[in-house]
């Protein structure tokens, strides 16, 4: 089963998929992590893309178009998780192209609605863990008293460049311009399930399970 996960910065995307790919073995592809591996491994397209995600705007369709198309060639996966693509039209209907041309389908888009305040209040108090990437908040997830990671025993943490409000007020502009057209995009290809992203972790994952088991 492939499906997307479709929501917000800060709508818990990340969070939520980490979960999928313990559950059901499926493999997460996140294009803010590929774009940040390759920010922080100094490759040319990281060089590129470095300011304009520290902005809090989008990286051009060909780019992660191009990410995506990689992996879907390469990589060998009981499903996909797509977190954080497609973020646009353009990208929408490449990843359908992409799937076809692997004989593959999209079987479900999941979005996560939650409400501006609380994205907010999530992405200001978030960090991740620097081995595995686990994801953390002050306020609903702290960091263990021990300063390890519950998932790897890490004791590295970091923030993002763009957690701040002025990126994050560009990335929800960016989002209800480019993105949330996607909404009744999928809604009319009758692939759009939607779950409350404001419950608890557990209630979300909860939600998302009926959502692909339905
Ligand atoms: P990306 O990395 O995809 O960032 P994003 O969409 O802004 O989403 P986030 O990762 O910030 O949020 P999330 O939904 O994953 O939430 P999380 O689980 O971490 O993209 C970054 C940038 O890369 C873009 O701005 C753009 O520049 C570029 N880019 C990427 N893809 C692109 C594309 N396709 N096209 C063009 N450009 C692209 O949770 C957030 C916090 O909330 C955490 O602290 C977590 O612990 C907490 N939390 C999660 N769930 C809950 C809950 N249920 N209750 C309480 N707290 C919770
Ligand atoms: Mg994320």
């Amino acid at each position: 089963m492939n499906i997307i996960l479709l929501g917000p910065p800060g709508a818990g995307k990340g969070t939520q998929a980490r979960v999928l790919v313990e559950e059901r073995g499926m493999v997460q592809l996140s294009t803010g992590d590929m774009l940040r591996e390759a920010k922080d491994s100094g490759t040319e397209m990281g060089r590129v893309v470095a300011d304009v995600m520290a902005r809090g705007a989008l990286v051009t369709d060909e780019i992660v178009i191009g990410l995506i198309r990689e992996k879907l060639a390469t990589v060998k996966a009981n499903g996909f998780i797509f977190d954080g693509f497609p973020r646009t039209l353009a990208q929408a209907d490449a990843l359908g192209e992409l799937l076809e041309a692997e004989g593959q389908t999209l079987d479900k888009v999941v979005e996560m609605r939650v409400d501006d305040t609380a994205l907010v209040a999530r992405i200001t108090a978030r960090s991740t863990c620097g081995m595995c990437g686990e994801v953390y908040n002050d306020e609903t997830k702290p960091i263990p008293a021990d300063g390890k990671c519950t998932n790897c025993g890490g004791t590295e943490f970091k923030r993002r460049a763009d957690d701040n409000e002025d990126s994050l007020r560009t990335r929800l502009m960016e989002y209800y311009k480019q993105t949330s057209p996607l909404i009744g995009y999928y809604y009319a290809k009758d692939m759009l399930s939607r779950v409350d992203g404001l419950g608890t972790i557990d209630a979300v994952q909860a939600e998302i399970r009926t959502a692909l088991d339905a």
